[in-house]
């Protein structure tokens, strides 16, 4: 997967900017505040459909203007494509592939596939489980349209389900009558989205380990367990039949719980992903440094399950990863980058002298290429 091309209109602080990529290492670098995370976020953007930092999406339209737009050349093994993004300020959002209005988001995720690495990922390490469910929906949506449906319903149910809950003081009847049709649905879409989940979480912790033992050198291991509300040893999450049915036992025999906390209490809305350090929660107990070996270690790993699963990498987004690393680790990275397509940023360009890299200079949302 190549981006090519991409081309900004009043995104943030980029009046209008067409920057043409090289297929390999691009770096752009300059001081802060330039307009280095805003490019990335707009790259991103057209992978997955929303921004990865706005919490309104308006909030990309550039100060005193009426929309945003965002229009990405990439190619993947067949051929070469387009996305265009607009983005309105009454929250309207127009999004075309090769021409075609889409109407739907799970029918673009995962046409062009990117992975991004930006300092506030280390919260997968440190915050709270909805941080690492929300690292599992990014990347699962970009691989398996299955898998943004099967959510996107599960939603749906949830929150369906959790008004039911709420009514049930009031209107019992209803409750008693109608809570098991949404319990069937409910469990149905979790078993499909803890077999998702399981199995990725497997293939992220084989290469997980491989890139973080190789970046630090060292001997101590990291682990990612998968953990459900469904407790005990043996569950075969590869077996959806026997978990969906584990799912709904434990949902109809909650409902008095439930009834008093107000909500659905049971679900894959409250996995987690338990990440450990030599079988110790790395929350807790990893330094600083190994937190951020683990983070961009799982980055590298999500890109690693990319090219496994759909024959090739996606595009890197690195930002300000540079910074983090200490010279091993930042060796190791531009060894492991190399042959594939790397958008990096920083506040210097020194690492690019090991590199063939495109090195462009940001200033003020402006984009100007030095080599
Ligand atoms: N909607 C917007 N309209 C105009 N400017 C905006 C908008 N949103 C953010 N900005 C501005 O964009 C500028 C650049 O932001 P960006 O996050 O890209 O900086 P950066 O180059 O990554 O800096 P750093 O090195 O500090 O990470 C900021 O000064 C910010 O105020
Ligand atoms: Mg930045």
């Amino acid at each position: 997967m190549i981006c090519n091309r991409i081309s900004l209109t009043d995104f943030r602080n980029i009046e209008s900017a067409n920057i043409e990529l090289c297929d390999s290492v691009n770096i752009f670098y300059g001081n802060n505040a330039q307009g280095k995370t805003n490019l990335l976020e707009a790259i991103y953007f057209s992978a997955v459909g929303r921004s990865f930092r706005a919490s309104h999406e308006a909030d990309v339209i550039r100060f005193g203007s009426d929309f945003s737009s965002v229009s990405l050349d990439y190619t993947d093994s067949q051929r070469r494509q387009n996305i265009s993004v607009r983005i309105f300020k009454d929250k309207r959002k127009q999004i075309e592939h090769n021409k075609v209005k889409i109407t739907k988001i799970s029918d673009v995720i995962g046409s062009f596939r990117a992975v991004l690495f930006c300092p506030e990922h280390l919260s997968i390490i440190k915050d709270g489980p909805a941080e690492r469910r929300n690292f599992l929906d990014m990347s699962l949506s970009q691989l398996y349209p299955m898998y943004l449906r099967s959510l996107q319903k599960y939603n749906h149910i949830l929150k369906q389900r959790n008004q039911l809950i709420k009514s049930a003081a009031d209107d019992r009847k209803t409750f008693d009558l109608t809570v098991d049709s949404w319990s069937c649905q409910l469990a149905h879409e979790a078993a499909i989205i803890s077999r998702y989940r399981y199995l990725y979480t497997k293939q992220a912790e084989k290469y997980l380990s491989l890139c973080f033992c190789e970046m630090t050198g060292g001997k101590e291991i990291p682990r990612l367990v998968y953990l459900t509300s469904l407790k005990g040893d043996g569950i075969d999450y590869t077996d959806v039949e026997s978990t969906e049915k584990k799912y709904l036992e434990l949902l109809t025999s909650s409902h008095e719980r439930e009834i008093y906390a107000q909500t659905t209490l049971f679900g894959i809305h409250k996995d987690d992903l338990d990440i450990l350090l030599n079988g110790r929660s790395a929350r807790n107990f990893a330094s600083q440094g190994q937190q951020r070996a683990i983070s961009v270690s799982l980055k590298l790993a999500e890109g690693e399950i990319v090219k496994d699963e759909s024959g090739e990498y996606p595009v890197f987004l690195f930002d300000d990863v540079m910074s983090e690393l200490d010279d091993r680790k930042k060796n190791y990275l531009v060894e492991r980058i190399k042959g594939k397509q790397v958008i990096i940023t920083g506040c210097d360009s020194n690492f690019s002298d090991s590199l063939s890299a495109k090195v462009i200079y940001v200033e003020n949302g402006s984009y100007r290429e030095l080599k």
